[in-house]
């Protein structure tokens, strides 16, 4: 893959604020001339919806984390294959609200590491290969306050989104730490921001972070 674009993707735990900022970002980047797309995991493609239903509604036990692996494993490849990287060799800029991280995030921190590291290595191997984000902010926010905020926002929804949600209060605190670790791992793409602030504050910096990584002028 010939990459022209830049491919950001915005992570953290529920009701953090990302997918908020990440339309602030596509706006200000369209408003700056840079052709962007905005996309989702799970769920940036029409196969993905279907694959995003299974996975974010109904009982929180309808399968354990191998077979959930896979199944993001396999909306992930779809949203690279048919519009992440057909975007970025067009030069387009691609904003993905979740990528690779929430896998390690969710089904192996939050789990508390049933699914092994090395399966999980293996598939971002096969699935992704050698490609990564140019760029991921971390929103870190206090998963009561985020929980919260989610629990709210699903009230309005027909089809309650809120599998992950229904896991507990230790379990949204492991993955927390989780996305802290992967921070620390990778210094050079991952950037933490807390998220604890309002929406403009937040819009401010992100767009600092974004033009001190790429020269936005
Ligand atoms: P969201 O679009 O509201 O963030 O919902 C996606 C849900 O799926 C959220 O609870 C996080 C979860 N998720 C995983 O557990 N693993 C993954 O790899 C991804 C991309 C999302």
């Amino acid at each position: 893959m010939q990459q022209k674009g830049r491919f950001i993707t915005f992570e953290g735990g529920e009701g953090t604020g990302k997918s908020t900022q990440l339309r602030l970002l596509a706006d200000y980047l369209e408003q700056a001339g840079i052709a962007n797309i905005a996309s989702k995991e799970p769920g940036g493609t029409e196969i993905g919806q279907e694959l995003r239903r299974l996975l974010v509604t109904g009982d929180k036990d309808k399968f354990d984390a191998v077979a959930e692996c896979l199944l993001y494993y396999a909306d992930r490849r779809i949203h690279l294959t048919s519009k992440v990287w057909p975007a970025l060799e067009k030069g387009s800029w691609v904003l993905s609200d979740r990528f690779a991280d929430s896998t390690v995030a969710y089904q192996y921190y939050g789990y508390d590491k049933k699914v092994p590291y090395e399966t999980l290595d293996a598939l971002y191997e096969i699935a992704v290969g050698g490609f990564k984000p140019d760029l991921t902010l971390i929103f870190d926010l206090d998963p009561e306050i985020g929980l919260a905020r989610s629990f709210k926002k699903a009230e309005g929804m027909a089809v309650k989104e809120t599998r992950h949600e229904s896991r507990g209060l230790d379990f949204h605190k492991r993955l927390r730490c989780g996305f802290l670790e992967i921070a620390l791992k990778e210094p050079e793409r991952c950037v933490v921001i807390d998220a604890n602030k309002s929406i403009e504050e937040l819009h401010r910096e992100v767009v600092r972070i974004v033009s001190e990584r790429f020269g936005l002028g």
